[in-house]
């Protein structure tokens, strides 16, 4: 598997449809492949940001995959306003849900890519099972804890992709929040395989070679290893 990316349009000015507009073709521009979209309630954490409405507008100007982190309660209630927005994958939180099994199956079944989401202090077998069912195609590990952008990457966050790479070899691992350059070396090596940050590559001076660095300098090999695995 080679790496991706997935710019969080959290630290931007989303509000305001030009700068988004010009977020998306940015990153478009630099090569990311995934637009992370941080859906806050203002009850599973404090803040509150965008709803689907938000998903549908991006979804008409740009062909990048759309990637929703739900940071919601209850998130039964809404999967299926982001199916109809168009999302390629959908996460919900872990600690947020009574029946994580039945709304990833919900989400599988939409063609969309299922993912379940844990906390900093949510140890990673708690979700052993899950994760070994298989019905999870990816697992999102906060790598802060939920609510802003711009904050410290928590270490321990690392051992727990490697943990969860562990159970299950096939689960894409997508790592969130306090990732840069220097952590993601890292993060790659002990099986993240989806990348998510926000003001690393929001404030990039080179957004392009930023995200490339996030993707891994050894991105070529990284494509002819996967060419070889798949022929
Ligand atoms: C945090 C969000 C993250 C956030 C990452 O609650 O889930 O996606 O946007 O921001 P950075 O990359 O700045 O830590
Ligand atoms: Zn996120």
């Amino acid at each position: 598997m080679f790496k991706r990316v997935s710019a969080s349009i959290l630290c931007i000015d989303y509000n305001n449809k030009e700068a988004l507009i010009k977020a998306v073709e940015d990153v478009e521009n630099a090569r990311a492949n995934f637009i992370h979209f941080d859906v806050m309630d203002g009850k599973f954490v404090e803040r509150k940001t965008f709803d689907h409405n938000l998903v549908n507008f991006v979804k008409a100007h740009t062909c990048l995959m759309l990637d929703v982190h739900l940071m919601v309660e209850n998130p039964e209630s809404v999967v299926g306003d982001y199916i109809k927005a168009g999302a390629d994958i959908i996460s919900f939180h872990y600690e947020a849900t009574k029946d994580a099994k039945a709304l990833l199956k919900k989400i599988k079944d939409k063609n969309i890519l299922a993912g379940i989401a844990i906390n900093p202090k949510t140890p990673a077998y708690k979700i052993k099972d899950i994760v070994e069912s298989g019905l999870a195609d990816v697992v999102l590990v906060m790598g802060v804890e939920p609510g802003n952008y711009g904050q410290t990457f928590i270490p321990g966050s690392a051992e727990k992709v490697a943990e969860i790479h562990e159970l299950n070899r096939n689960v894409y691992i997508e790592i969130d929040g306090g990732v840069n350059v220097k952590n993601s070396k890292l993060l790659r090596k002990v099986g993240a395989d989806i990348l998510v940050s926000s003001s690393t590559i929001f404030n990039a001076k080179n957004m392009r070679k930023t995200v490339r660095a996030l993707k891994g300098n050894d991105y070529g090999e990284q494509i002819a290893k996967f060419f070889k695995k798949h022929n």
